[in-house]
């Protein structure tokens, strides 16, 4: 885009948002920006993945999918960078975006203090070990989330363009965020599912997405996975209302418990305190009311081997009228079926502080694995894991799950598929905005 046609957009972006500041009865038509959330079976690991409109320097708007990511503390994608700021200085057909340069603030911020903590990278240096100043584009460390792999990446300027919504349907209008974020060669992703060429961060780092959030959407995100690869859950940035089908006037917010979340040191990730798990009213305490992570790339809640044990035999206890069959990893507790039965299995609890409990149904805690063999899905992380839960992806299915980073507090709904709804039900038809 040419700078002056730029700089003319931000005068009109910055008198609108004063225009709107000076209208005290103007009440915007939407309280949340939504996109698709995809799950992907073609990765080492089940995978989920949101669809984000990028905008590039040569006005080419481009629809890609990021992988979902609340731990990452920046968003990285398939584009390469380009110092000419006029349209024909892009590649045709090529996302590319303007990138951000060494001597920048926010290259050694990103750099040294938001970056990705992994011990198997090269050690971050500061600024002043760059390779030169000037045209320097700003390099940063990526990890690929699946294969725990190093990579670099060079920091850029972004958009992305999101719908907007009530919470009941899709508007066409649009809302852009700026943040800065890096572009990673093709290969990088090549770990990735299938057309999946990007990391979106959603965690509490300053350069993750909902820091770029702005009114009158709030710094709050609720996330919807599906079970299935054939319909989409849903992913929503900003508060509520959000409904789900089959009751259109249902708002989900209402079925939702909170808990807050927990700062743990060295990690932009969500956490939350996990007094006990409970089945059939045993409690398996944890000692310490140890933080317990939340992750969209593990693929199952892995516990310490003390924890691990513990819910084994309780569990195997409460299932003993159910055949048992030869365990098939990496599950330890598995069980003979037929694909045309369905187990019914008691709930697991995760009890929490201020007496909250998440409810594990059996949707979200046995597995069908093969035509015959169900496991339960949760995973021994080995006796000196760092920490002692972590709750995985299985078990976030057709879970409604609020992350609040402005009161610091997460919202869940246990499994919708009791209430009668899943995360497949969000209406995506498009209606026009006033
Ligand atoms: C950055 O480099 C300067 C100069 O070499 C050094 O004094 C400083 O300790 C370094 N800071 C970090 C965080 O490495
Ligand atoms: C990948 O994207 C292309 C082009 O949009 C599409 O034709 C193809 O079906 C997609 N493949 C998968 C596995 O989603
Ligand atoms: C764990 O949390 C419970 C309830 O919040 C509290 O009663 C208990 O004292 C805590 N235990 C430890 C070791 O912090
Ligand atoms: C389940 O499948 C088995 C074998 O295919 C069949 O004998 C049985 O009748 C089926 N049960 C139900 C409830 O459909
Ligand atoms: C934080 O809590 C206040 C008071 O309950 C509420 O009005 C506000 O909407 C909440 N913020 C978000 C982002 O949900
Ligand atoms: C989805 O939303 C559209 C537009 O509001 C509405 O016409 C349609 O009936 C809704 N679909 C269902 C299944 O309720």
């Amino acid at each position: 885009m040419p700078l002056l046609l730029q700089l003319t957009l931000i005068i009109v972006v910055a008198f609108l948002s004063h225009g709107h500041e000076s209208i005290a009865q103007y009440v915007p038509s939407y309280t949340s920006a939504v996109v698709p959330v995809n799950k992907h079976n073609d990765a080492v690991i089940p995978l989920y993945s949101a669809a984000i409109t990028a905008t590039y320097i040569n006005t080419q708007t481009l629809k890609a999918n990021f992988l979902i990511d609340i731990d990452a503390p920046f968003n990285w994608h398939d584009c390469i960078l380009q110092w000419n700021i006029y349209p024909d200085g892009c590649p045709a057909n090529t996302p590319c975006t303007y990138p951000v340069s060494c001597e920048e603030y926010v290259c050694t911020d990103v750099r040294t203090t938001h970056t990705y903590e992994n011990p198997t990278c090269p050690p971050v240096t500061n600024d002043s070990t760059l390779p030169g100043w000037g045209y320097c584009t700003c390099p940063v460390t990526v990890v690929d989330p699946v294969m725990g792999s190093c990579g670099q990446a060079l920091l850029d300027y972004d958009e992305f363009i999101m719908k907007t919504s009530n919470g009941r349907n899709v508007f066409t209008s649009t809302y852009s965020v700026y943040p800065n974020a890096a572009c990673a060669p093709s290969w990088s992703f090549e770990s990735f599912p299938t057309n999946v060429s990007g990391v979106m961060a959603l965690s509490t780092s300053p350069h993750a997405l909902p820091a770029y959030l702005f009114q009158p959407i709030k710094r709050s995100i609720a996330l919807c996975l599906p079970s299935t690869v054939s319909a989409p859950g849903v992913l929503f940035f900003g508060t509520g209302p959000y409904y789900l089908l089959p009751q259109s006037d249902l708002d989900v917010t209402s079925l939702l418990s909170y808990t807050p979340l927990i700062k743990h040191p060295d990690s932009f990730g969500y956490f939350i305190g996990v007094n006990a798990i409970v089945i059939k009213k045993r409690s398996i305490d944890v000692l310490g009311n140890a933080s317990t992570k939340l992750s969209t790339i593990d693929p199952y809640t892995t516990l310490r081997t003390d924890i691990y044990k513990w819910v084994i035999r309780r569990f195997s206890m409460v299932t003993k009228r159910i055949p048992p069959s030869k365990s098939i990893a990496p599950f330890g507790l598995c069980f003979s079926t037929f694909s045309n039965v369905s187990l019914k299995v008691p709930d697991i609890d995760f009890s929490l502080q201020d007496g909250k409990k998440w409810s594990i149904s059996t949707a979200n805690s046995i597995k069908q694995v093969t035509n015959d063999v169900s496991c339960l899905a949760f995973v021994d992380g080995g006796a000196t894991t760092e920490l002692p839960i972590v709750i995985g992806t299985f078990q976030f299915e057709d879970n409604f799950l609020v992350f609040d980073l402005e009161n610091s507090s997460f919202g869940f709904s246990s499994s919708l598929l009791r209430k009668h709804t899943s995360c497949a039900n969000f209406n995506f038809t498009l209606i026009s905005s006033h």
